[in-house]
């Protein structure tokens, strides 16, 4: 299996090395990036992915952008991370680099269950703006990933339509929708619509669920609301999450985890672990842990050197 080869192939490099010094061997090839990661990752066996020491720069001479500096991120199955940081310091480039939309300019990305050559993870994405098809139906928005990805899509083509319309029902009935289901978008507010916005991200069952500012153009009671969804939809769900937000309640609210980035070239400053009990409520955000933890983020935040956000 995919996981005991490359976990394996961790263990093996990393004997090979200790043999290597008992023998005092003189020609020996020095372990790629790739081995030392492996050999990091045998010791976290229920890694999703991992971003190993990932730089990216935009374009090329003069006027290309360092938009990252050496980044290392673990992902384990089934975590909630909130990516928080000032404006332009690459927190939507982390989550292309997660999706394989971009490559790392240097450092690489490694997913320990799968094999060289073959598809990785499957990921569902969700932005800011909905981008549901305004010509078709909320049913027919959220089904069209089970249209395009594969295996989905060669089981929809051998007629497997009944049983997908019930998974999209399902999912639709588990967020308040499935009295608009036959409705176009332009028919629900944007709160519903960012509901189905999730419904699509998450219908094809994905290893890695990408958010990126969802709920930003929400007003604060919408927000909130949604806030409670998806943390109902994680809980059901088990998904693997990476949310890149402005939001520092909404983070402190809704993950397991808040990585703080520096300004660019971004790096993780901080990576804090967030421990109140789930299911979570509104109330826990005025406790005054919850106030605390914002003012911690807040100050790392605001107390950057200035001059290097873009948008200063
Ligand atoms: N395709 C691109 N070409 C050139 N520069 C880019 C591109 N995408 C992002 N950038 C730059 O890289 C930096 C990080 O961008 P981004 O990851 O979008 O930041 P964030 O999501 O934290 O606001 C910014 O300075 C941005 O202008
Ligand atoms: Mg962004």
């Amino acid at each position: 299996m995919a996981v005991g080869q490359r976990f394996e192939r961790g263990v093996n490099v990393t004997g090979a090395a200790e043999a290597v010094r008992e023998s005092e061997a003189t020609t020996v090839e020095p372990l790629s990036q790739e081995d030392v990661a492996l050999s990091h990752m045998a010791a976290e066996p229920d890694l999703l992915v991992r971003l190993e020491n990932v730089t990216v720069r935009y374009g090329k001479g003069p006027s290309a952008t360092e938009a990252l500096s050496p980044t290392t991120l673990s992902v384990p199955k089934g975590d909630f991370i909130a990516l928080v940081g000032p404006s332009g310091c690459g927190k939507s480039t982390l989550l292309k680099l997660a999706s394989e939309l971009l490559s790392p300019t240097s450092g690489q990305i490694v997913f320990p269950e799968c094999r060289h050559g073959e598809a990785s993870i499957k990921v569902g994405m969700a932005f800011q703006s909905s981008t549901l098809l305004p010509w078709l139906t909320i049913r027919d928005n959220v089904m069209l990933p089970l249209k395009i990805v594969r295996p989905f899509r060669q089981h929809y083509r051998a007629k497997r339509k009944g049983e997908f319309r019930d998974r999209v029902d399902a999912l639709l009935e588990q967020v308040g929708l499935l009295d608009f289901a036959d409705k176009n978008p332009w028919q629900l507010s944007g709160g519903m619509m960012q509901r189905a916005n999730l419904c699509r991200a998450l219908v094809h069952e994905p290893d890695l669920l990408l958010l990126d500012e969802p709920f930003g153009a929400l007003d604060q009671f919408t927000r909130e609301e949604l806030w409670s969804t998806l943390q109902d939809l994680w809980l059901a769900r088990k998904a693997t999450v990476l949310l890149v937000t402005h939001d520092l309640r909404e983070a402190g609210y809704l993950a397991n985890r808040i990585c703080v980035m520096s300004a660019r070239p971004g790096r993780i400053l901080e990576d804090r672990t967030i421990a109140f009990r789930r299911p979570r409520e509104i109330d826990i955000t005025f406790s005054s842990d919850f106030v605390t933890l914002i003012q911690d983020l807040r100050g790392l935040i605001m107390h950057q050197p200035r001059g290097l956000n873009d948008d200063d």
